[in-house]
């Protein structure tokens, strides 16, 4: 799928519109240049999902963990390698006890730093582009 947006609302709104093909055990790789909208995108999707908390980034904590509200997942972990120094940091706090777990969704932004730890069958790729300074492409498998 292939959509457009023009601001940070229809972003979040793309999100809210990829969570509904959401399944338990879903690890979404999350790609796109710093600014891109990455976390904007997180935004929408985890409000879907019935997550109250709101969805910062999580920049600083490297990863959040979420209750969700919602039929298939009850749990969704956020997680941001952009400041990630050590590519064993994300397992040193916890990241696989949580990925490909069948109640719960993981979505990472910067997924390169840490591809080694996506070996699952249940990847989702999603590519944001910039077009200029508002407009985006956001690609998915
Ligand atoms: N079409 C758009 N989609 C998403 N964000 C946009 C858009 N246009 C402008 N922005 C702005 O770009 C920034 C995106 O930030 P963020 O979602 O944190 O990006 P990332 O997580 O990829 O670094 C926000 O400040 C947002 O207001
Ligand atoms: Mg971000």
């Amino acid at each position: 799928m292939e959509y457009k947006t023009v601001t940070s609302e229809d972003m979040e709104q793309v999100g809210k519109q990829i969570a509904k093909s959401i399944n338990g055990g879903d690890v979404i790789l999350l790609y796109g240049e710093l600014g891109s909208g990455k976390s904007t995108l997180t935004k929408g999707l985890v409000k879907e999902l019935g997550v109250k908390e709101i969805a910062t980034s999580p920049t600083f904590a490297l990863m959040n963990v979420y209750k969700a509200i919602h039929p298939k997942i009850k749990k969704v972990v956020h997680c941001d390698t952009y400041r990630l120094r050590d590519k064993n940091d994300l397992e040193d706090v916890g990241i696989t006890d949580y990925l490909y777990k069948p109640d719960t969704l993981c979505i990472i932004e910067w997924p390169d730093k840490v591809s080694h730890l996506f070996t699952g069958k249940n990847n989702k790729k999603i590519s944001i582009e910039y077009i200029d300074s508002e407009r985006r492409k956001i690609i998915t498998e």
